[in-house]
Order: structure tokens, then sequence, then C-alpha cells
């Protein structure tokens, strides 16, 4: 009975204190949510990336945690390392490959956990340019993505499977190697490793829109990392470069306690889509991206047939925009460094989707308009696109949209006029918009038949 009691005492003190806590925010928070909004807005604007896992691990080519997964040790791996040699890497491909799907941005794997070095860093030998004829693939990836106009953004692994003085811990190949864990590791010189290669990153590549940390887990976060010290450094030499949540944050937090910190600026979710746009405590919309695999694996995989269908893809960027969200739409190259057909192919039909209909992507958000049975509504200022994306019969029924305040409707892909009216079926009172559709049951466009409402304000 006690117990029942302090309990019911506690909630009610947390709920006072999460309801203070709501009224509103600091003067310097404020300040930190405007430019943050500032600083994403190219981002926001973008709303399509491109991910890129490449590593060694695509050779034994069962993703990039096969070292984890299968407990190998360095001297195990390094038969992968030996023999990666992406022959066929030609990063003005990828970033052609890229622009055609629409995309506007994209983040490469620097480093991943495995600790292999993907640019020719001056503070290891394990790196790829070594062994690659001195070619400084990260180099190349940001010549050719940024001549095609894009944006570019590196990932980069704060843990570290390879380093001697990271310790087993995590998900670490050697977690259950008790003699493993005997050795000393010295954490101040790992950190001054992973700092100082984050400072070339920064330092010598020219302009870097975004810096793609991964990940923290339990007491490695944050401060572990030294985490300010170490965005203080990126900021001086990239005053506009915009960081991901994960040097403090991997899972998301609560919308009653999330926050823009002054570590990260988006929020990243991975496989799978909020069923909210995302807010900070205070009930503002915060900047996110989903990451996603269009298989099931990041790294290249090659046994994993199981791929999204361009529709699915298309309804899960237009789900993102819907809420005021990215997708970042990861591809796996292969050991030679060919981007695999399968990504190509879906790749190129959502790219002639894009092409007729981005215009109800980029720099769109979410609609005030419930969303409708038929598909998803994504908006900018007066103009709100309605995406029927499900099977529908009879018109299209934009419930919801003012009848009075309407301009004109087209489809979106080929700019045809469409007419509209209040009722059908006698049952005007319910706030109905129906969309002449010829009462097709099908969609015009299989991926999504965009259609166009004009209002006047
Ligand atoms: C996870 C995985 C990693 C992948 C990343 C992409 O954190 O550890 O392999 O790169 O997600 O978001």
């Amino acid at each position: 009975m006690r117990k029942s009691i302090g309990l019911t005492a506690l909630s009610i003190l947390m709920m006072f204190q999460s309801l203070s806590a709501q009224e509103t925010p600091s003067k310097e928070y404020t300040e930190r949510y405007q430019n943050v909004l500032k600083q994403t807005q190219w981002m926001r604007e973008a709303r399509f990336g491109m991910f890129i896992h490449f590593g060694a691990y695509a050779v034994p080519s069962r993703g990039e945690w096969v070292k984890s997964n299968e407990r190998l040790t360095t001297e195990q791996y390094q038969k992968y390392i030996d023999s990666f040699n992406p022959v066929d890497f030609d990063a003005r491909k990828w970033a052609k490959t890229a622009k055609a799907a629409g995309m506007k941005y994209a983040v490469l794997t620097a480093k991943h956990h495995d600790g292999f070095c993907m640019f020719d860093s001056k503070l290891t030998d394990y790196k790829l340019s070594n062994q690659f004829g001195g070619r400084d693939l990260v180099r190349e990836f940001l010549d050719a993505f940024r001549a095609e106009g894009l944006k570019v953004g590196l990932y980069y692994s704060i843990i570290d499977w390879n380093h001697k003085d990271y310790p087993n811990v995590g998900n670490h190949p050697q977690r259950d190697d008790k003699d493993y864990g005997k050795r000393t590791f010295n954490w101040d010189n790992y950190l001054k490793y992973m700092h100082g290669q984050v400072e070339e990153l920064v330092k010598n590549y020219g302009k870097i829109d975004i810096m793609w940390f991964d990940y923290s887990f339990g007491e490695y976060s944050g401060e572990k990392w030294k985490a300010k010290e170490l965005v203080k450094m990126i900021r001086k030499y990239q005053p506009e470069i915009i960081l991901d949540n994960r040097l403090e944050n991997n899972e998301g937090s609560s919308s009653k306690q999330r926050t823009i910190s002054e570590l990260g600026d988006f929020e990243t979710p991975e496989q799978g889509i909020p069923d909210v746009p995302l807010t900070d405590k205070y009930g503002n919309s915060i900047p996110w991206e989903t990451c996603m695999t269009m298989n099931t694996s990041w790294g290249y995989n090659e046994s994993d047939k199981n791929w999204k269908s361009p529709e699915l893809i298309v309804n899960c960027l237009v789900n993102c925009v819907s809420k005021n969200g990215n997708l970042l739409l990861n591809v796996g190259p292969d050991p030679k460094g060919n981007i695999p057909d399968a990504s190509i192919q879906i790749l190129s039909k959502v790219g002639t989707w894009m092409e007729k209909n981005g215009e109800s992507i980029y720099g769109c958000g979410a609609s005030a308009i419930p969303k409708p049975e038929w598909g998803r509504y994504t908006q900018k200022g007066n103009i709100l696109y309605a995406h029927w994306m499900n099977q529908n019969l009879g018109d299209i029924n934009a419930k919801g949209v003012n009848f009075a305040n309407v301009k004109n409707v087209f489809m979106l892909s080929s700019g045809a006029e469409l007419s509209y009216n209040k009722t059908w079926w006698g049952n005007q009172e319910h706030g109905n918009f129906f969309i002449n559709v010829n009462s097709k049951s099908e969609k015009p466009d299989y991926l999504d038949t965009v259609l166009k409402i004009e209002m006047k304000k």
C-alpha cells in the first residue's frame, strides 16, 4: 500500500516537473534552436540523400558488422583488407547515380567500426590509400559529388574495433576474449587519435556539409568522447557544418524530454519512420533524417536479395517528408566499387518519378490536414500535394481542404487541370473535396500519383 502511494506521489511530481519544463525554453535554447533551423535549412529542403557504406567488409560480403558478429581477430580480418581492391571505383559514376535519383546530398563512410580508413589519414597505416596507389577515396568522393552540385557528408565511427587503445567493450569483436581484456587500454590516447582523425577530415578536405558520427552506447556517450571539445574544434574549421545526434544519443528520446543539444543538430531514426513529426519538449518541430537500407544490409551483402520495391521507397520518402523529415537511402557498393545493379535499377525508377514529382518533395513538409485513406499530403506554402499511393475507388477525396479556398487542381506529372467538386451521393456536409480522377480504381502512376492543389492562401 505504502509503495503504491509513494509511486503516485512520485508520478504526480514527475508530471508537474514535465509540465513546468514545457513552459518556456530559455533564451539560450531558443537561440540555439533558431540557429539549428538556419544551419539545416538546405538539408530540410533537400529531403533526399544517399548513404554509402563502403569498406573492406564488402569482401566477405556479410555486412559491415562481420568482424563483430563472427568475433574475428584483427589478424583474421586482415585477409579481407588484403584482398580489398576497388578497381572499378569511380566516384563520378556514383555521383551521377545519386543525382539522377533526385538525391541532393550524400554521406560516405570515411571510417566504419572496423577502423579501416577510406581516407589518407596521417595518423594510421590502416588505410586504403596504402594499397590503392596512394588514391584517397574520400577525396575523390567529395570532389565528384560536389562537381554534380550535391552536398557532401562523412560518416565517421567513433567506435574502433582495430585501435589498440579502444577497449573490448560493447559489441567489440573480442568482447569475450578474457586475455584481450587484460591489456592496458589508454583511453586518452584513443581519444587523441579519434579527435585527430576528425580534425584531418574537417581541416583538409574543403567544405564538409555534414558530419555523421556513429555511435554512442551506455556510458560511451557525450563527454566520454570529449564531445564538447570535438564539436568546438569541428565548428572552428566548418562553421556551417551540420552534425547528427549520435555523439550522445543513438536511440532517440521521448518527445517529453527531447531537446536540441549543442552536440547534434538532427535526429537519426534508423530503419523506420516516426509516427508523427519529431518535436522537442517545447513542441517545436526539429530536423530529422531516417536512414534506411535498400535491402536489409548497409555494407555489400551478396546473398541479401531482400530489395525494397521502388514503390515502397517512394512511399517511405513521402512518409518522411509528410512529417518534416528526410530520407537517407543506403547503397552498399561491391568489393570492386560498383553500386549493385539491383540498387541502380530501383534508383533509376525512383529518379524517373522524382523528375516529374520532385516538386512535391523538395522544400516540402507536413500539412495540417489529417492523413487521408488513399495516401499522404506534403505541403509547401499555399500548395498542397496529395500523394495517391493506395488503391482507391472513385474520386480522390481530399477531405478537410476548404473548397472556397482552392484556386486550381492539377496532375503534377503532366500539368493537366483536374476538376473537383464537393458532393458525391449527396453528402455535402462532411467537408468533402472530391478531385475527379475519372473514377479510375487504378492509380495512373503505380509509384505515387501526385495531385497538386493550389490554394488561395
Ligand atoms: C548502426 C550500425 C552501422 C550502420 C549505422 C547506420 O549504428 O552500427 O553499421 O552504419 O547504423 O545508421
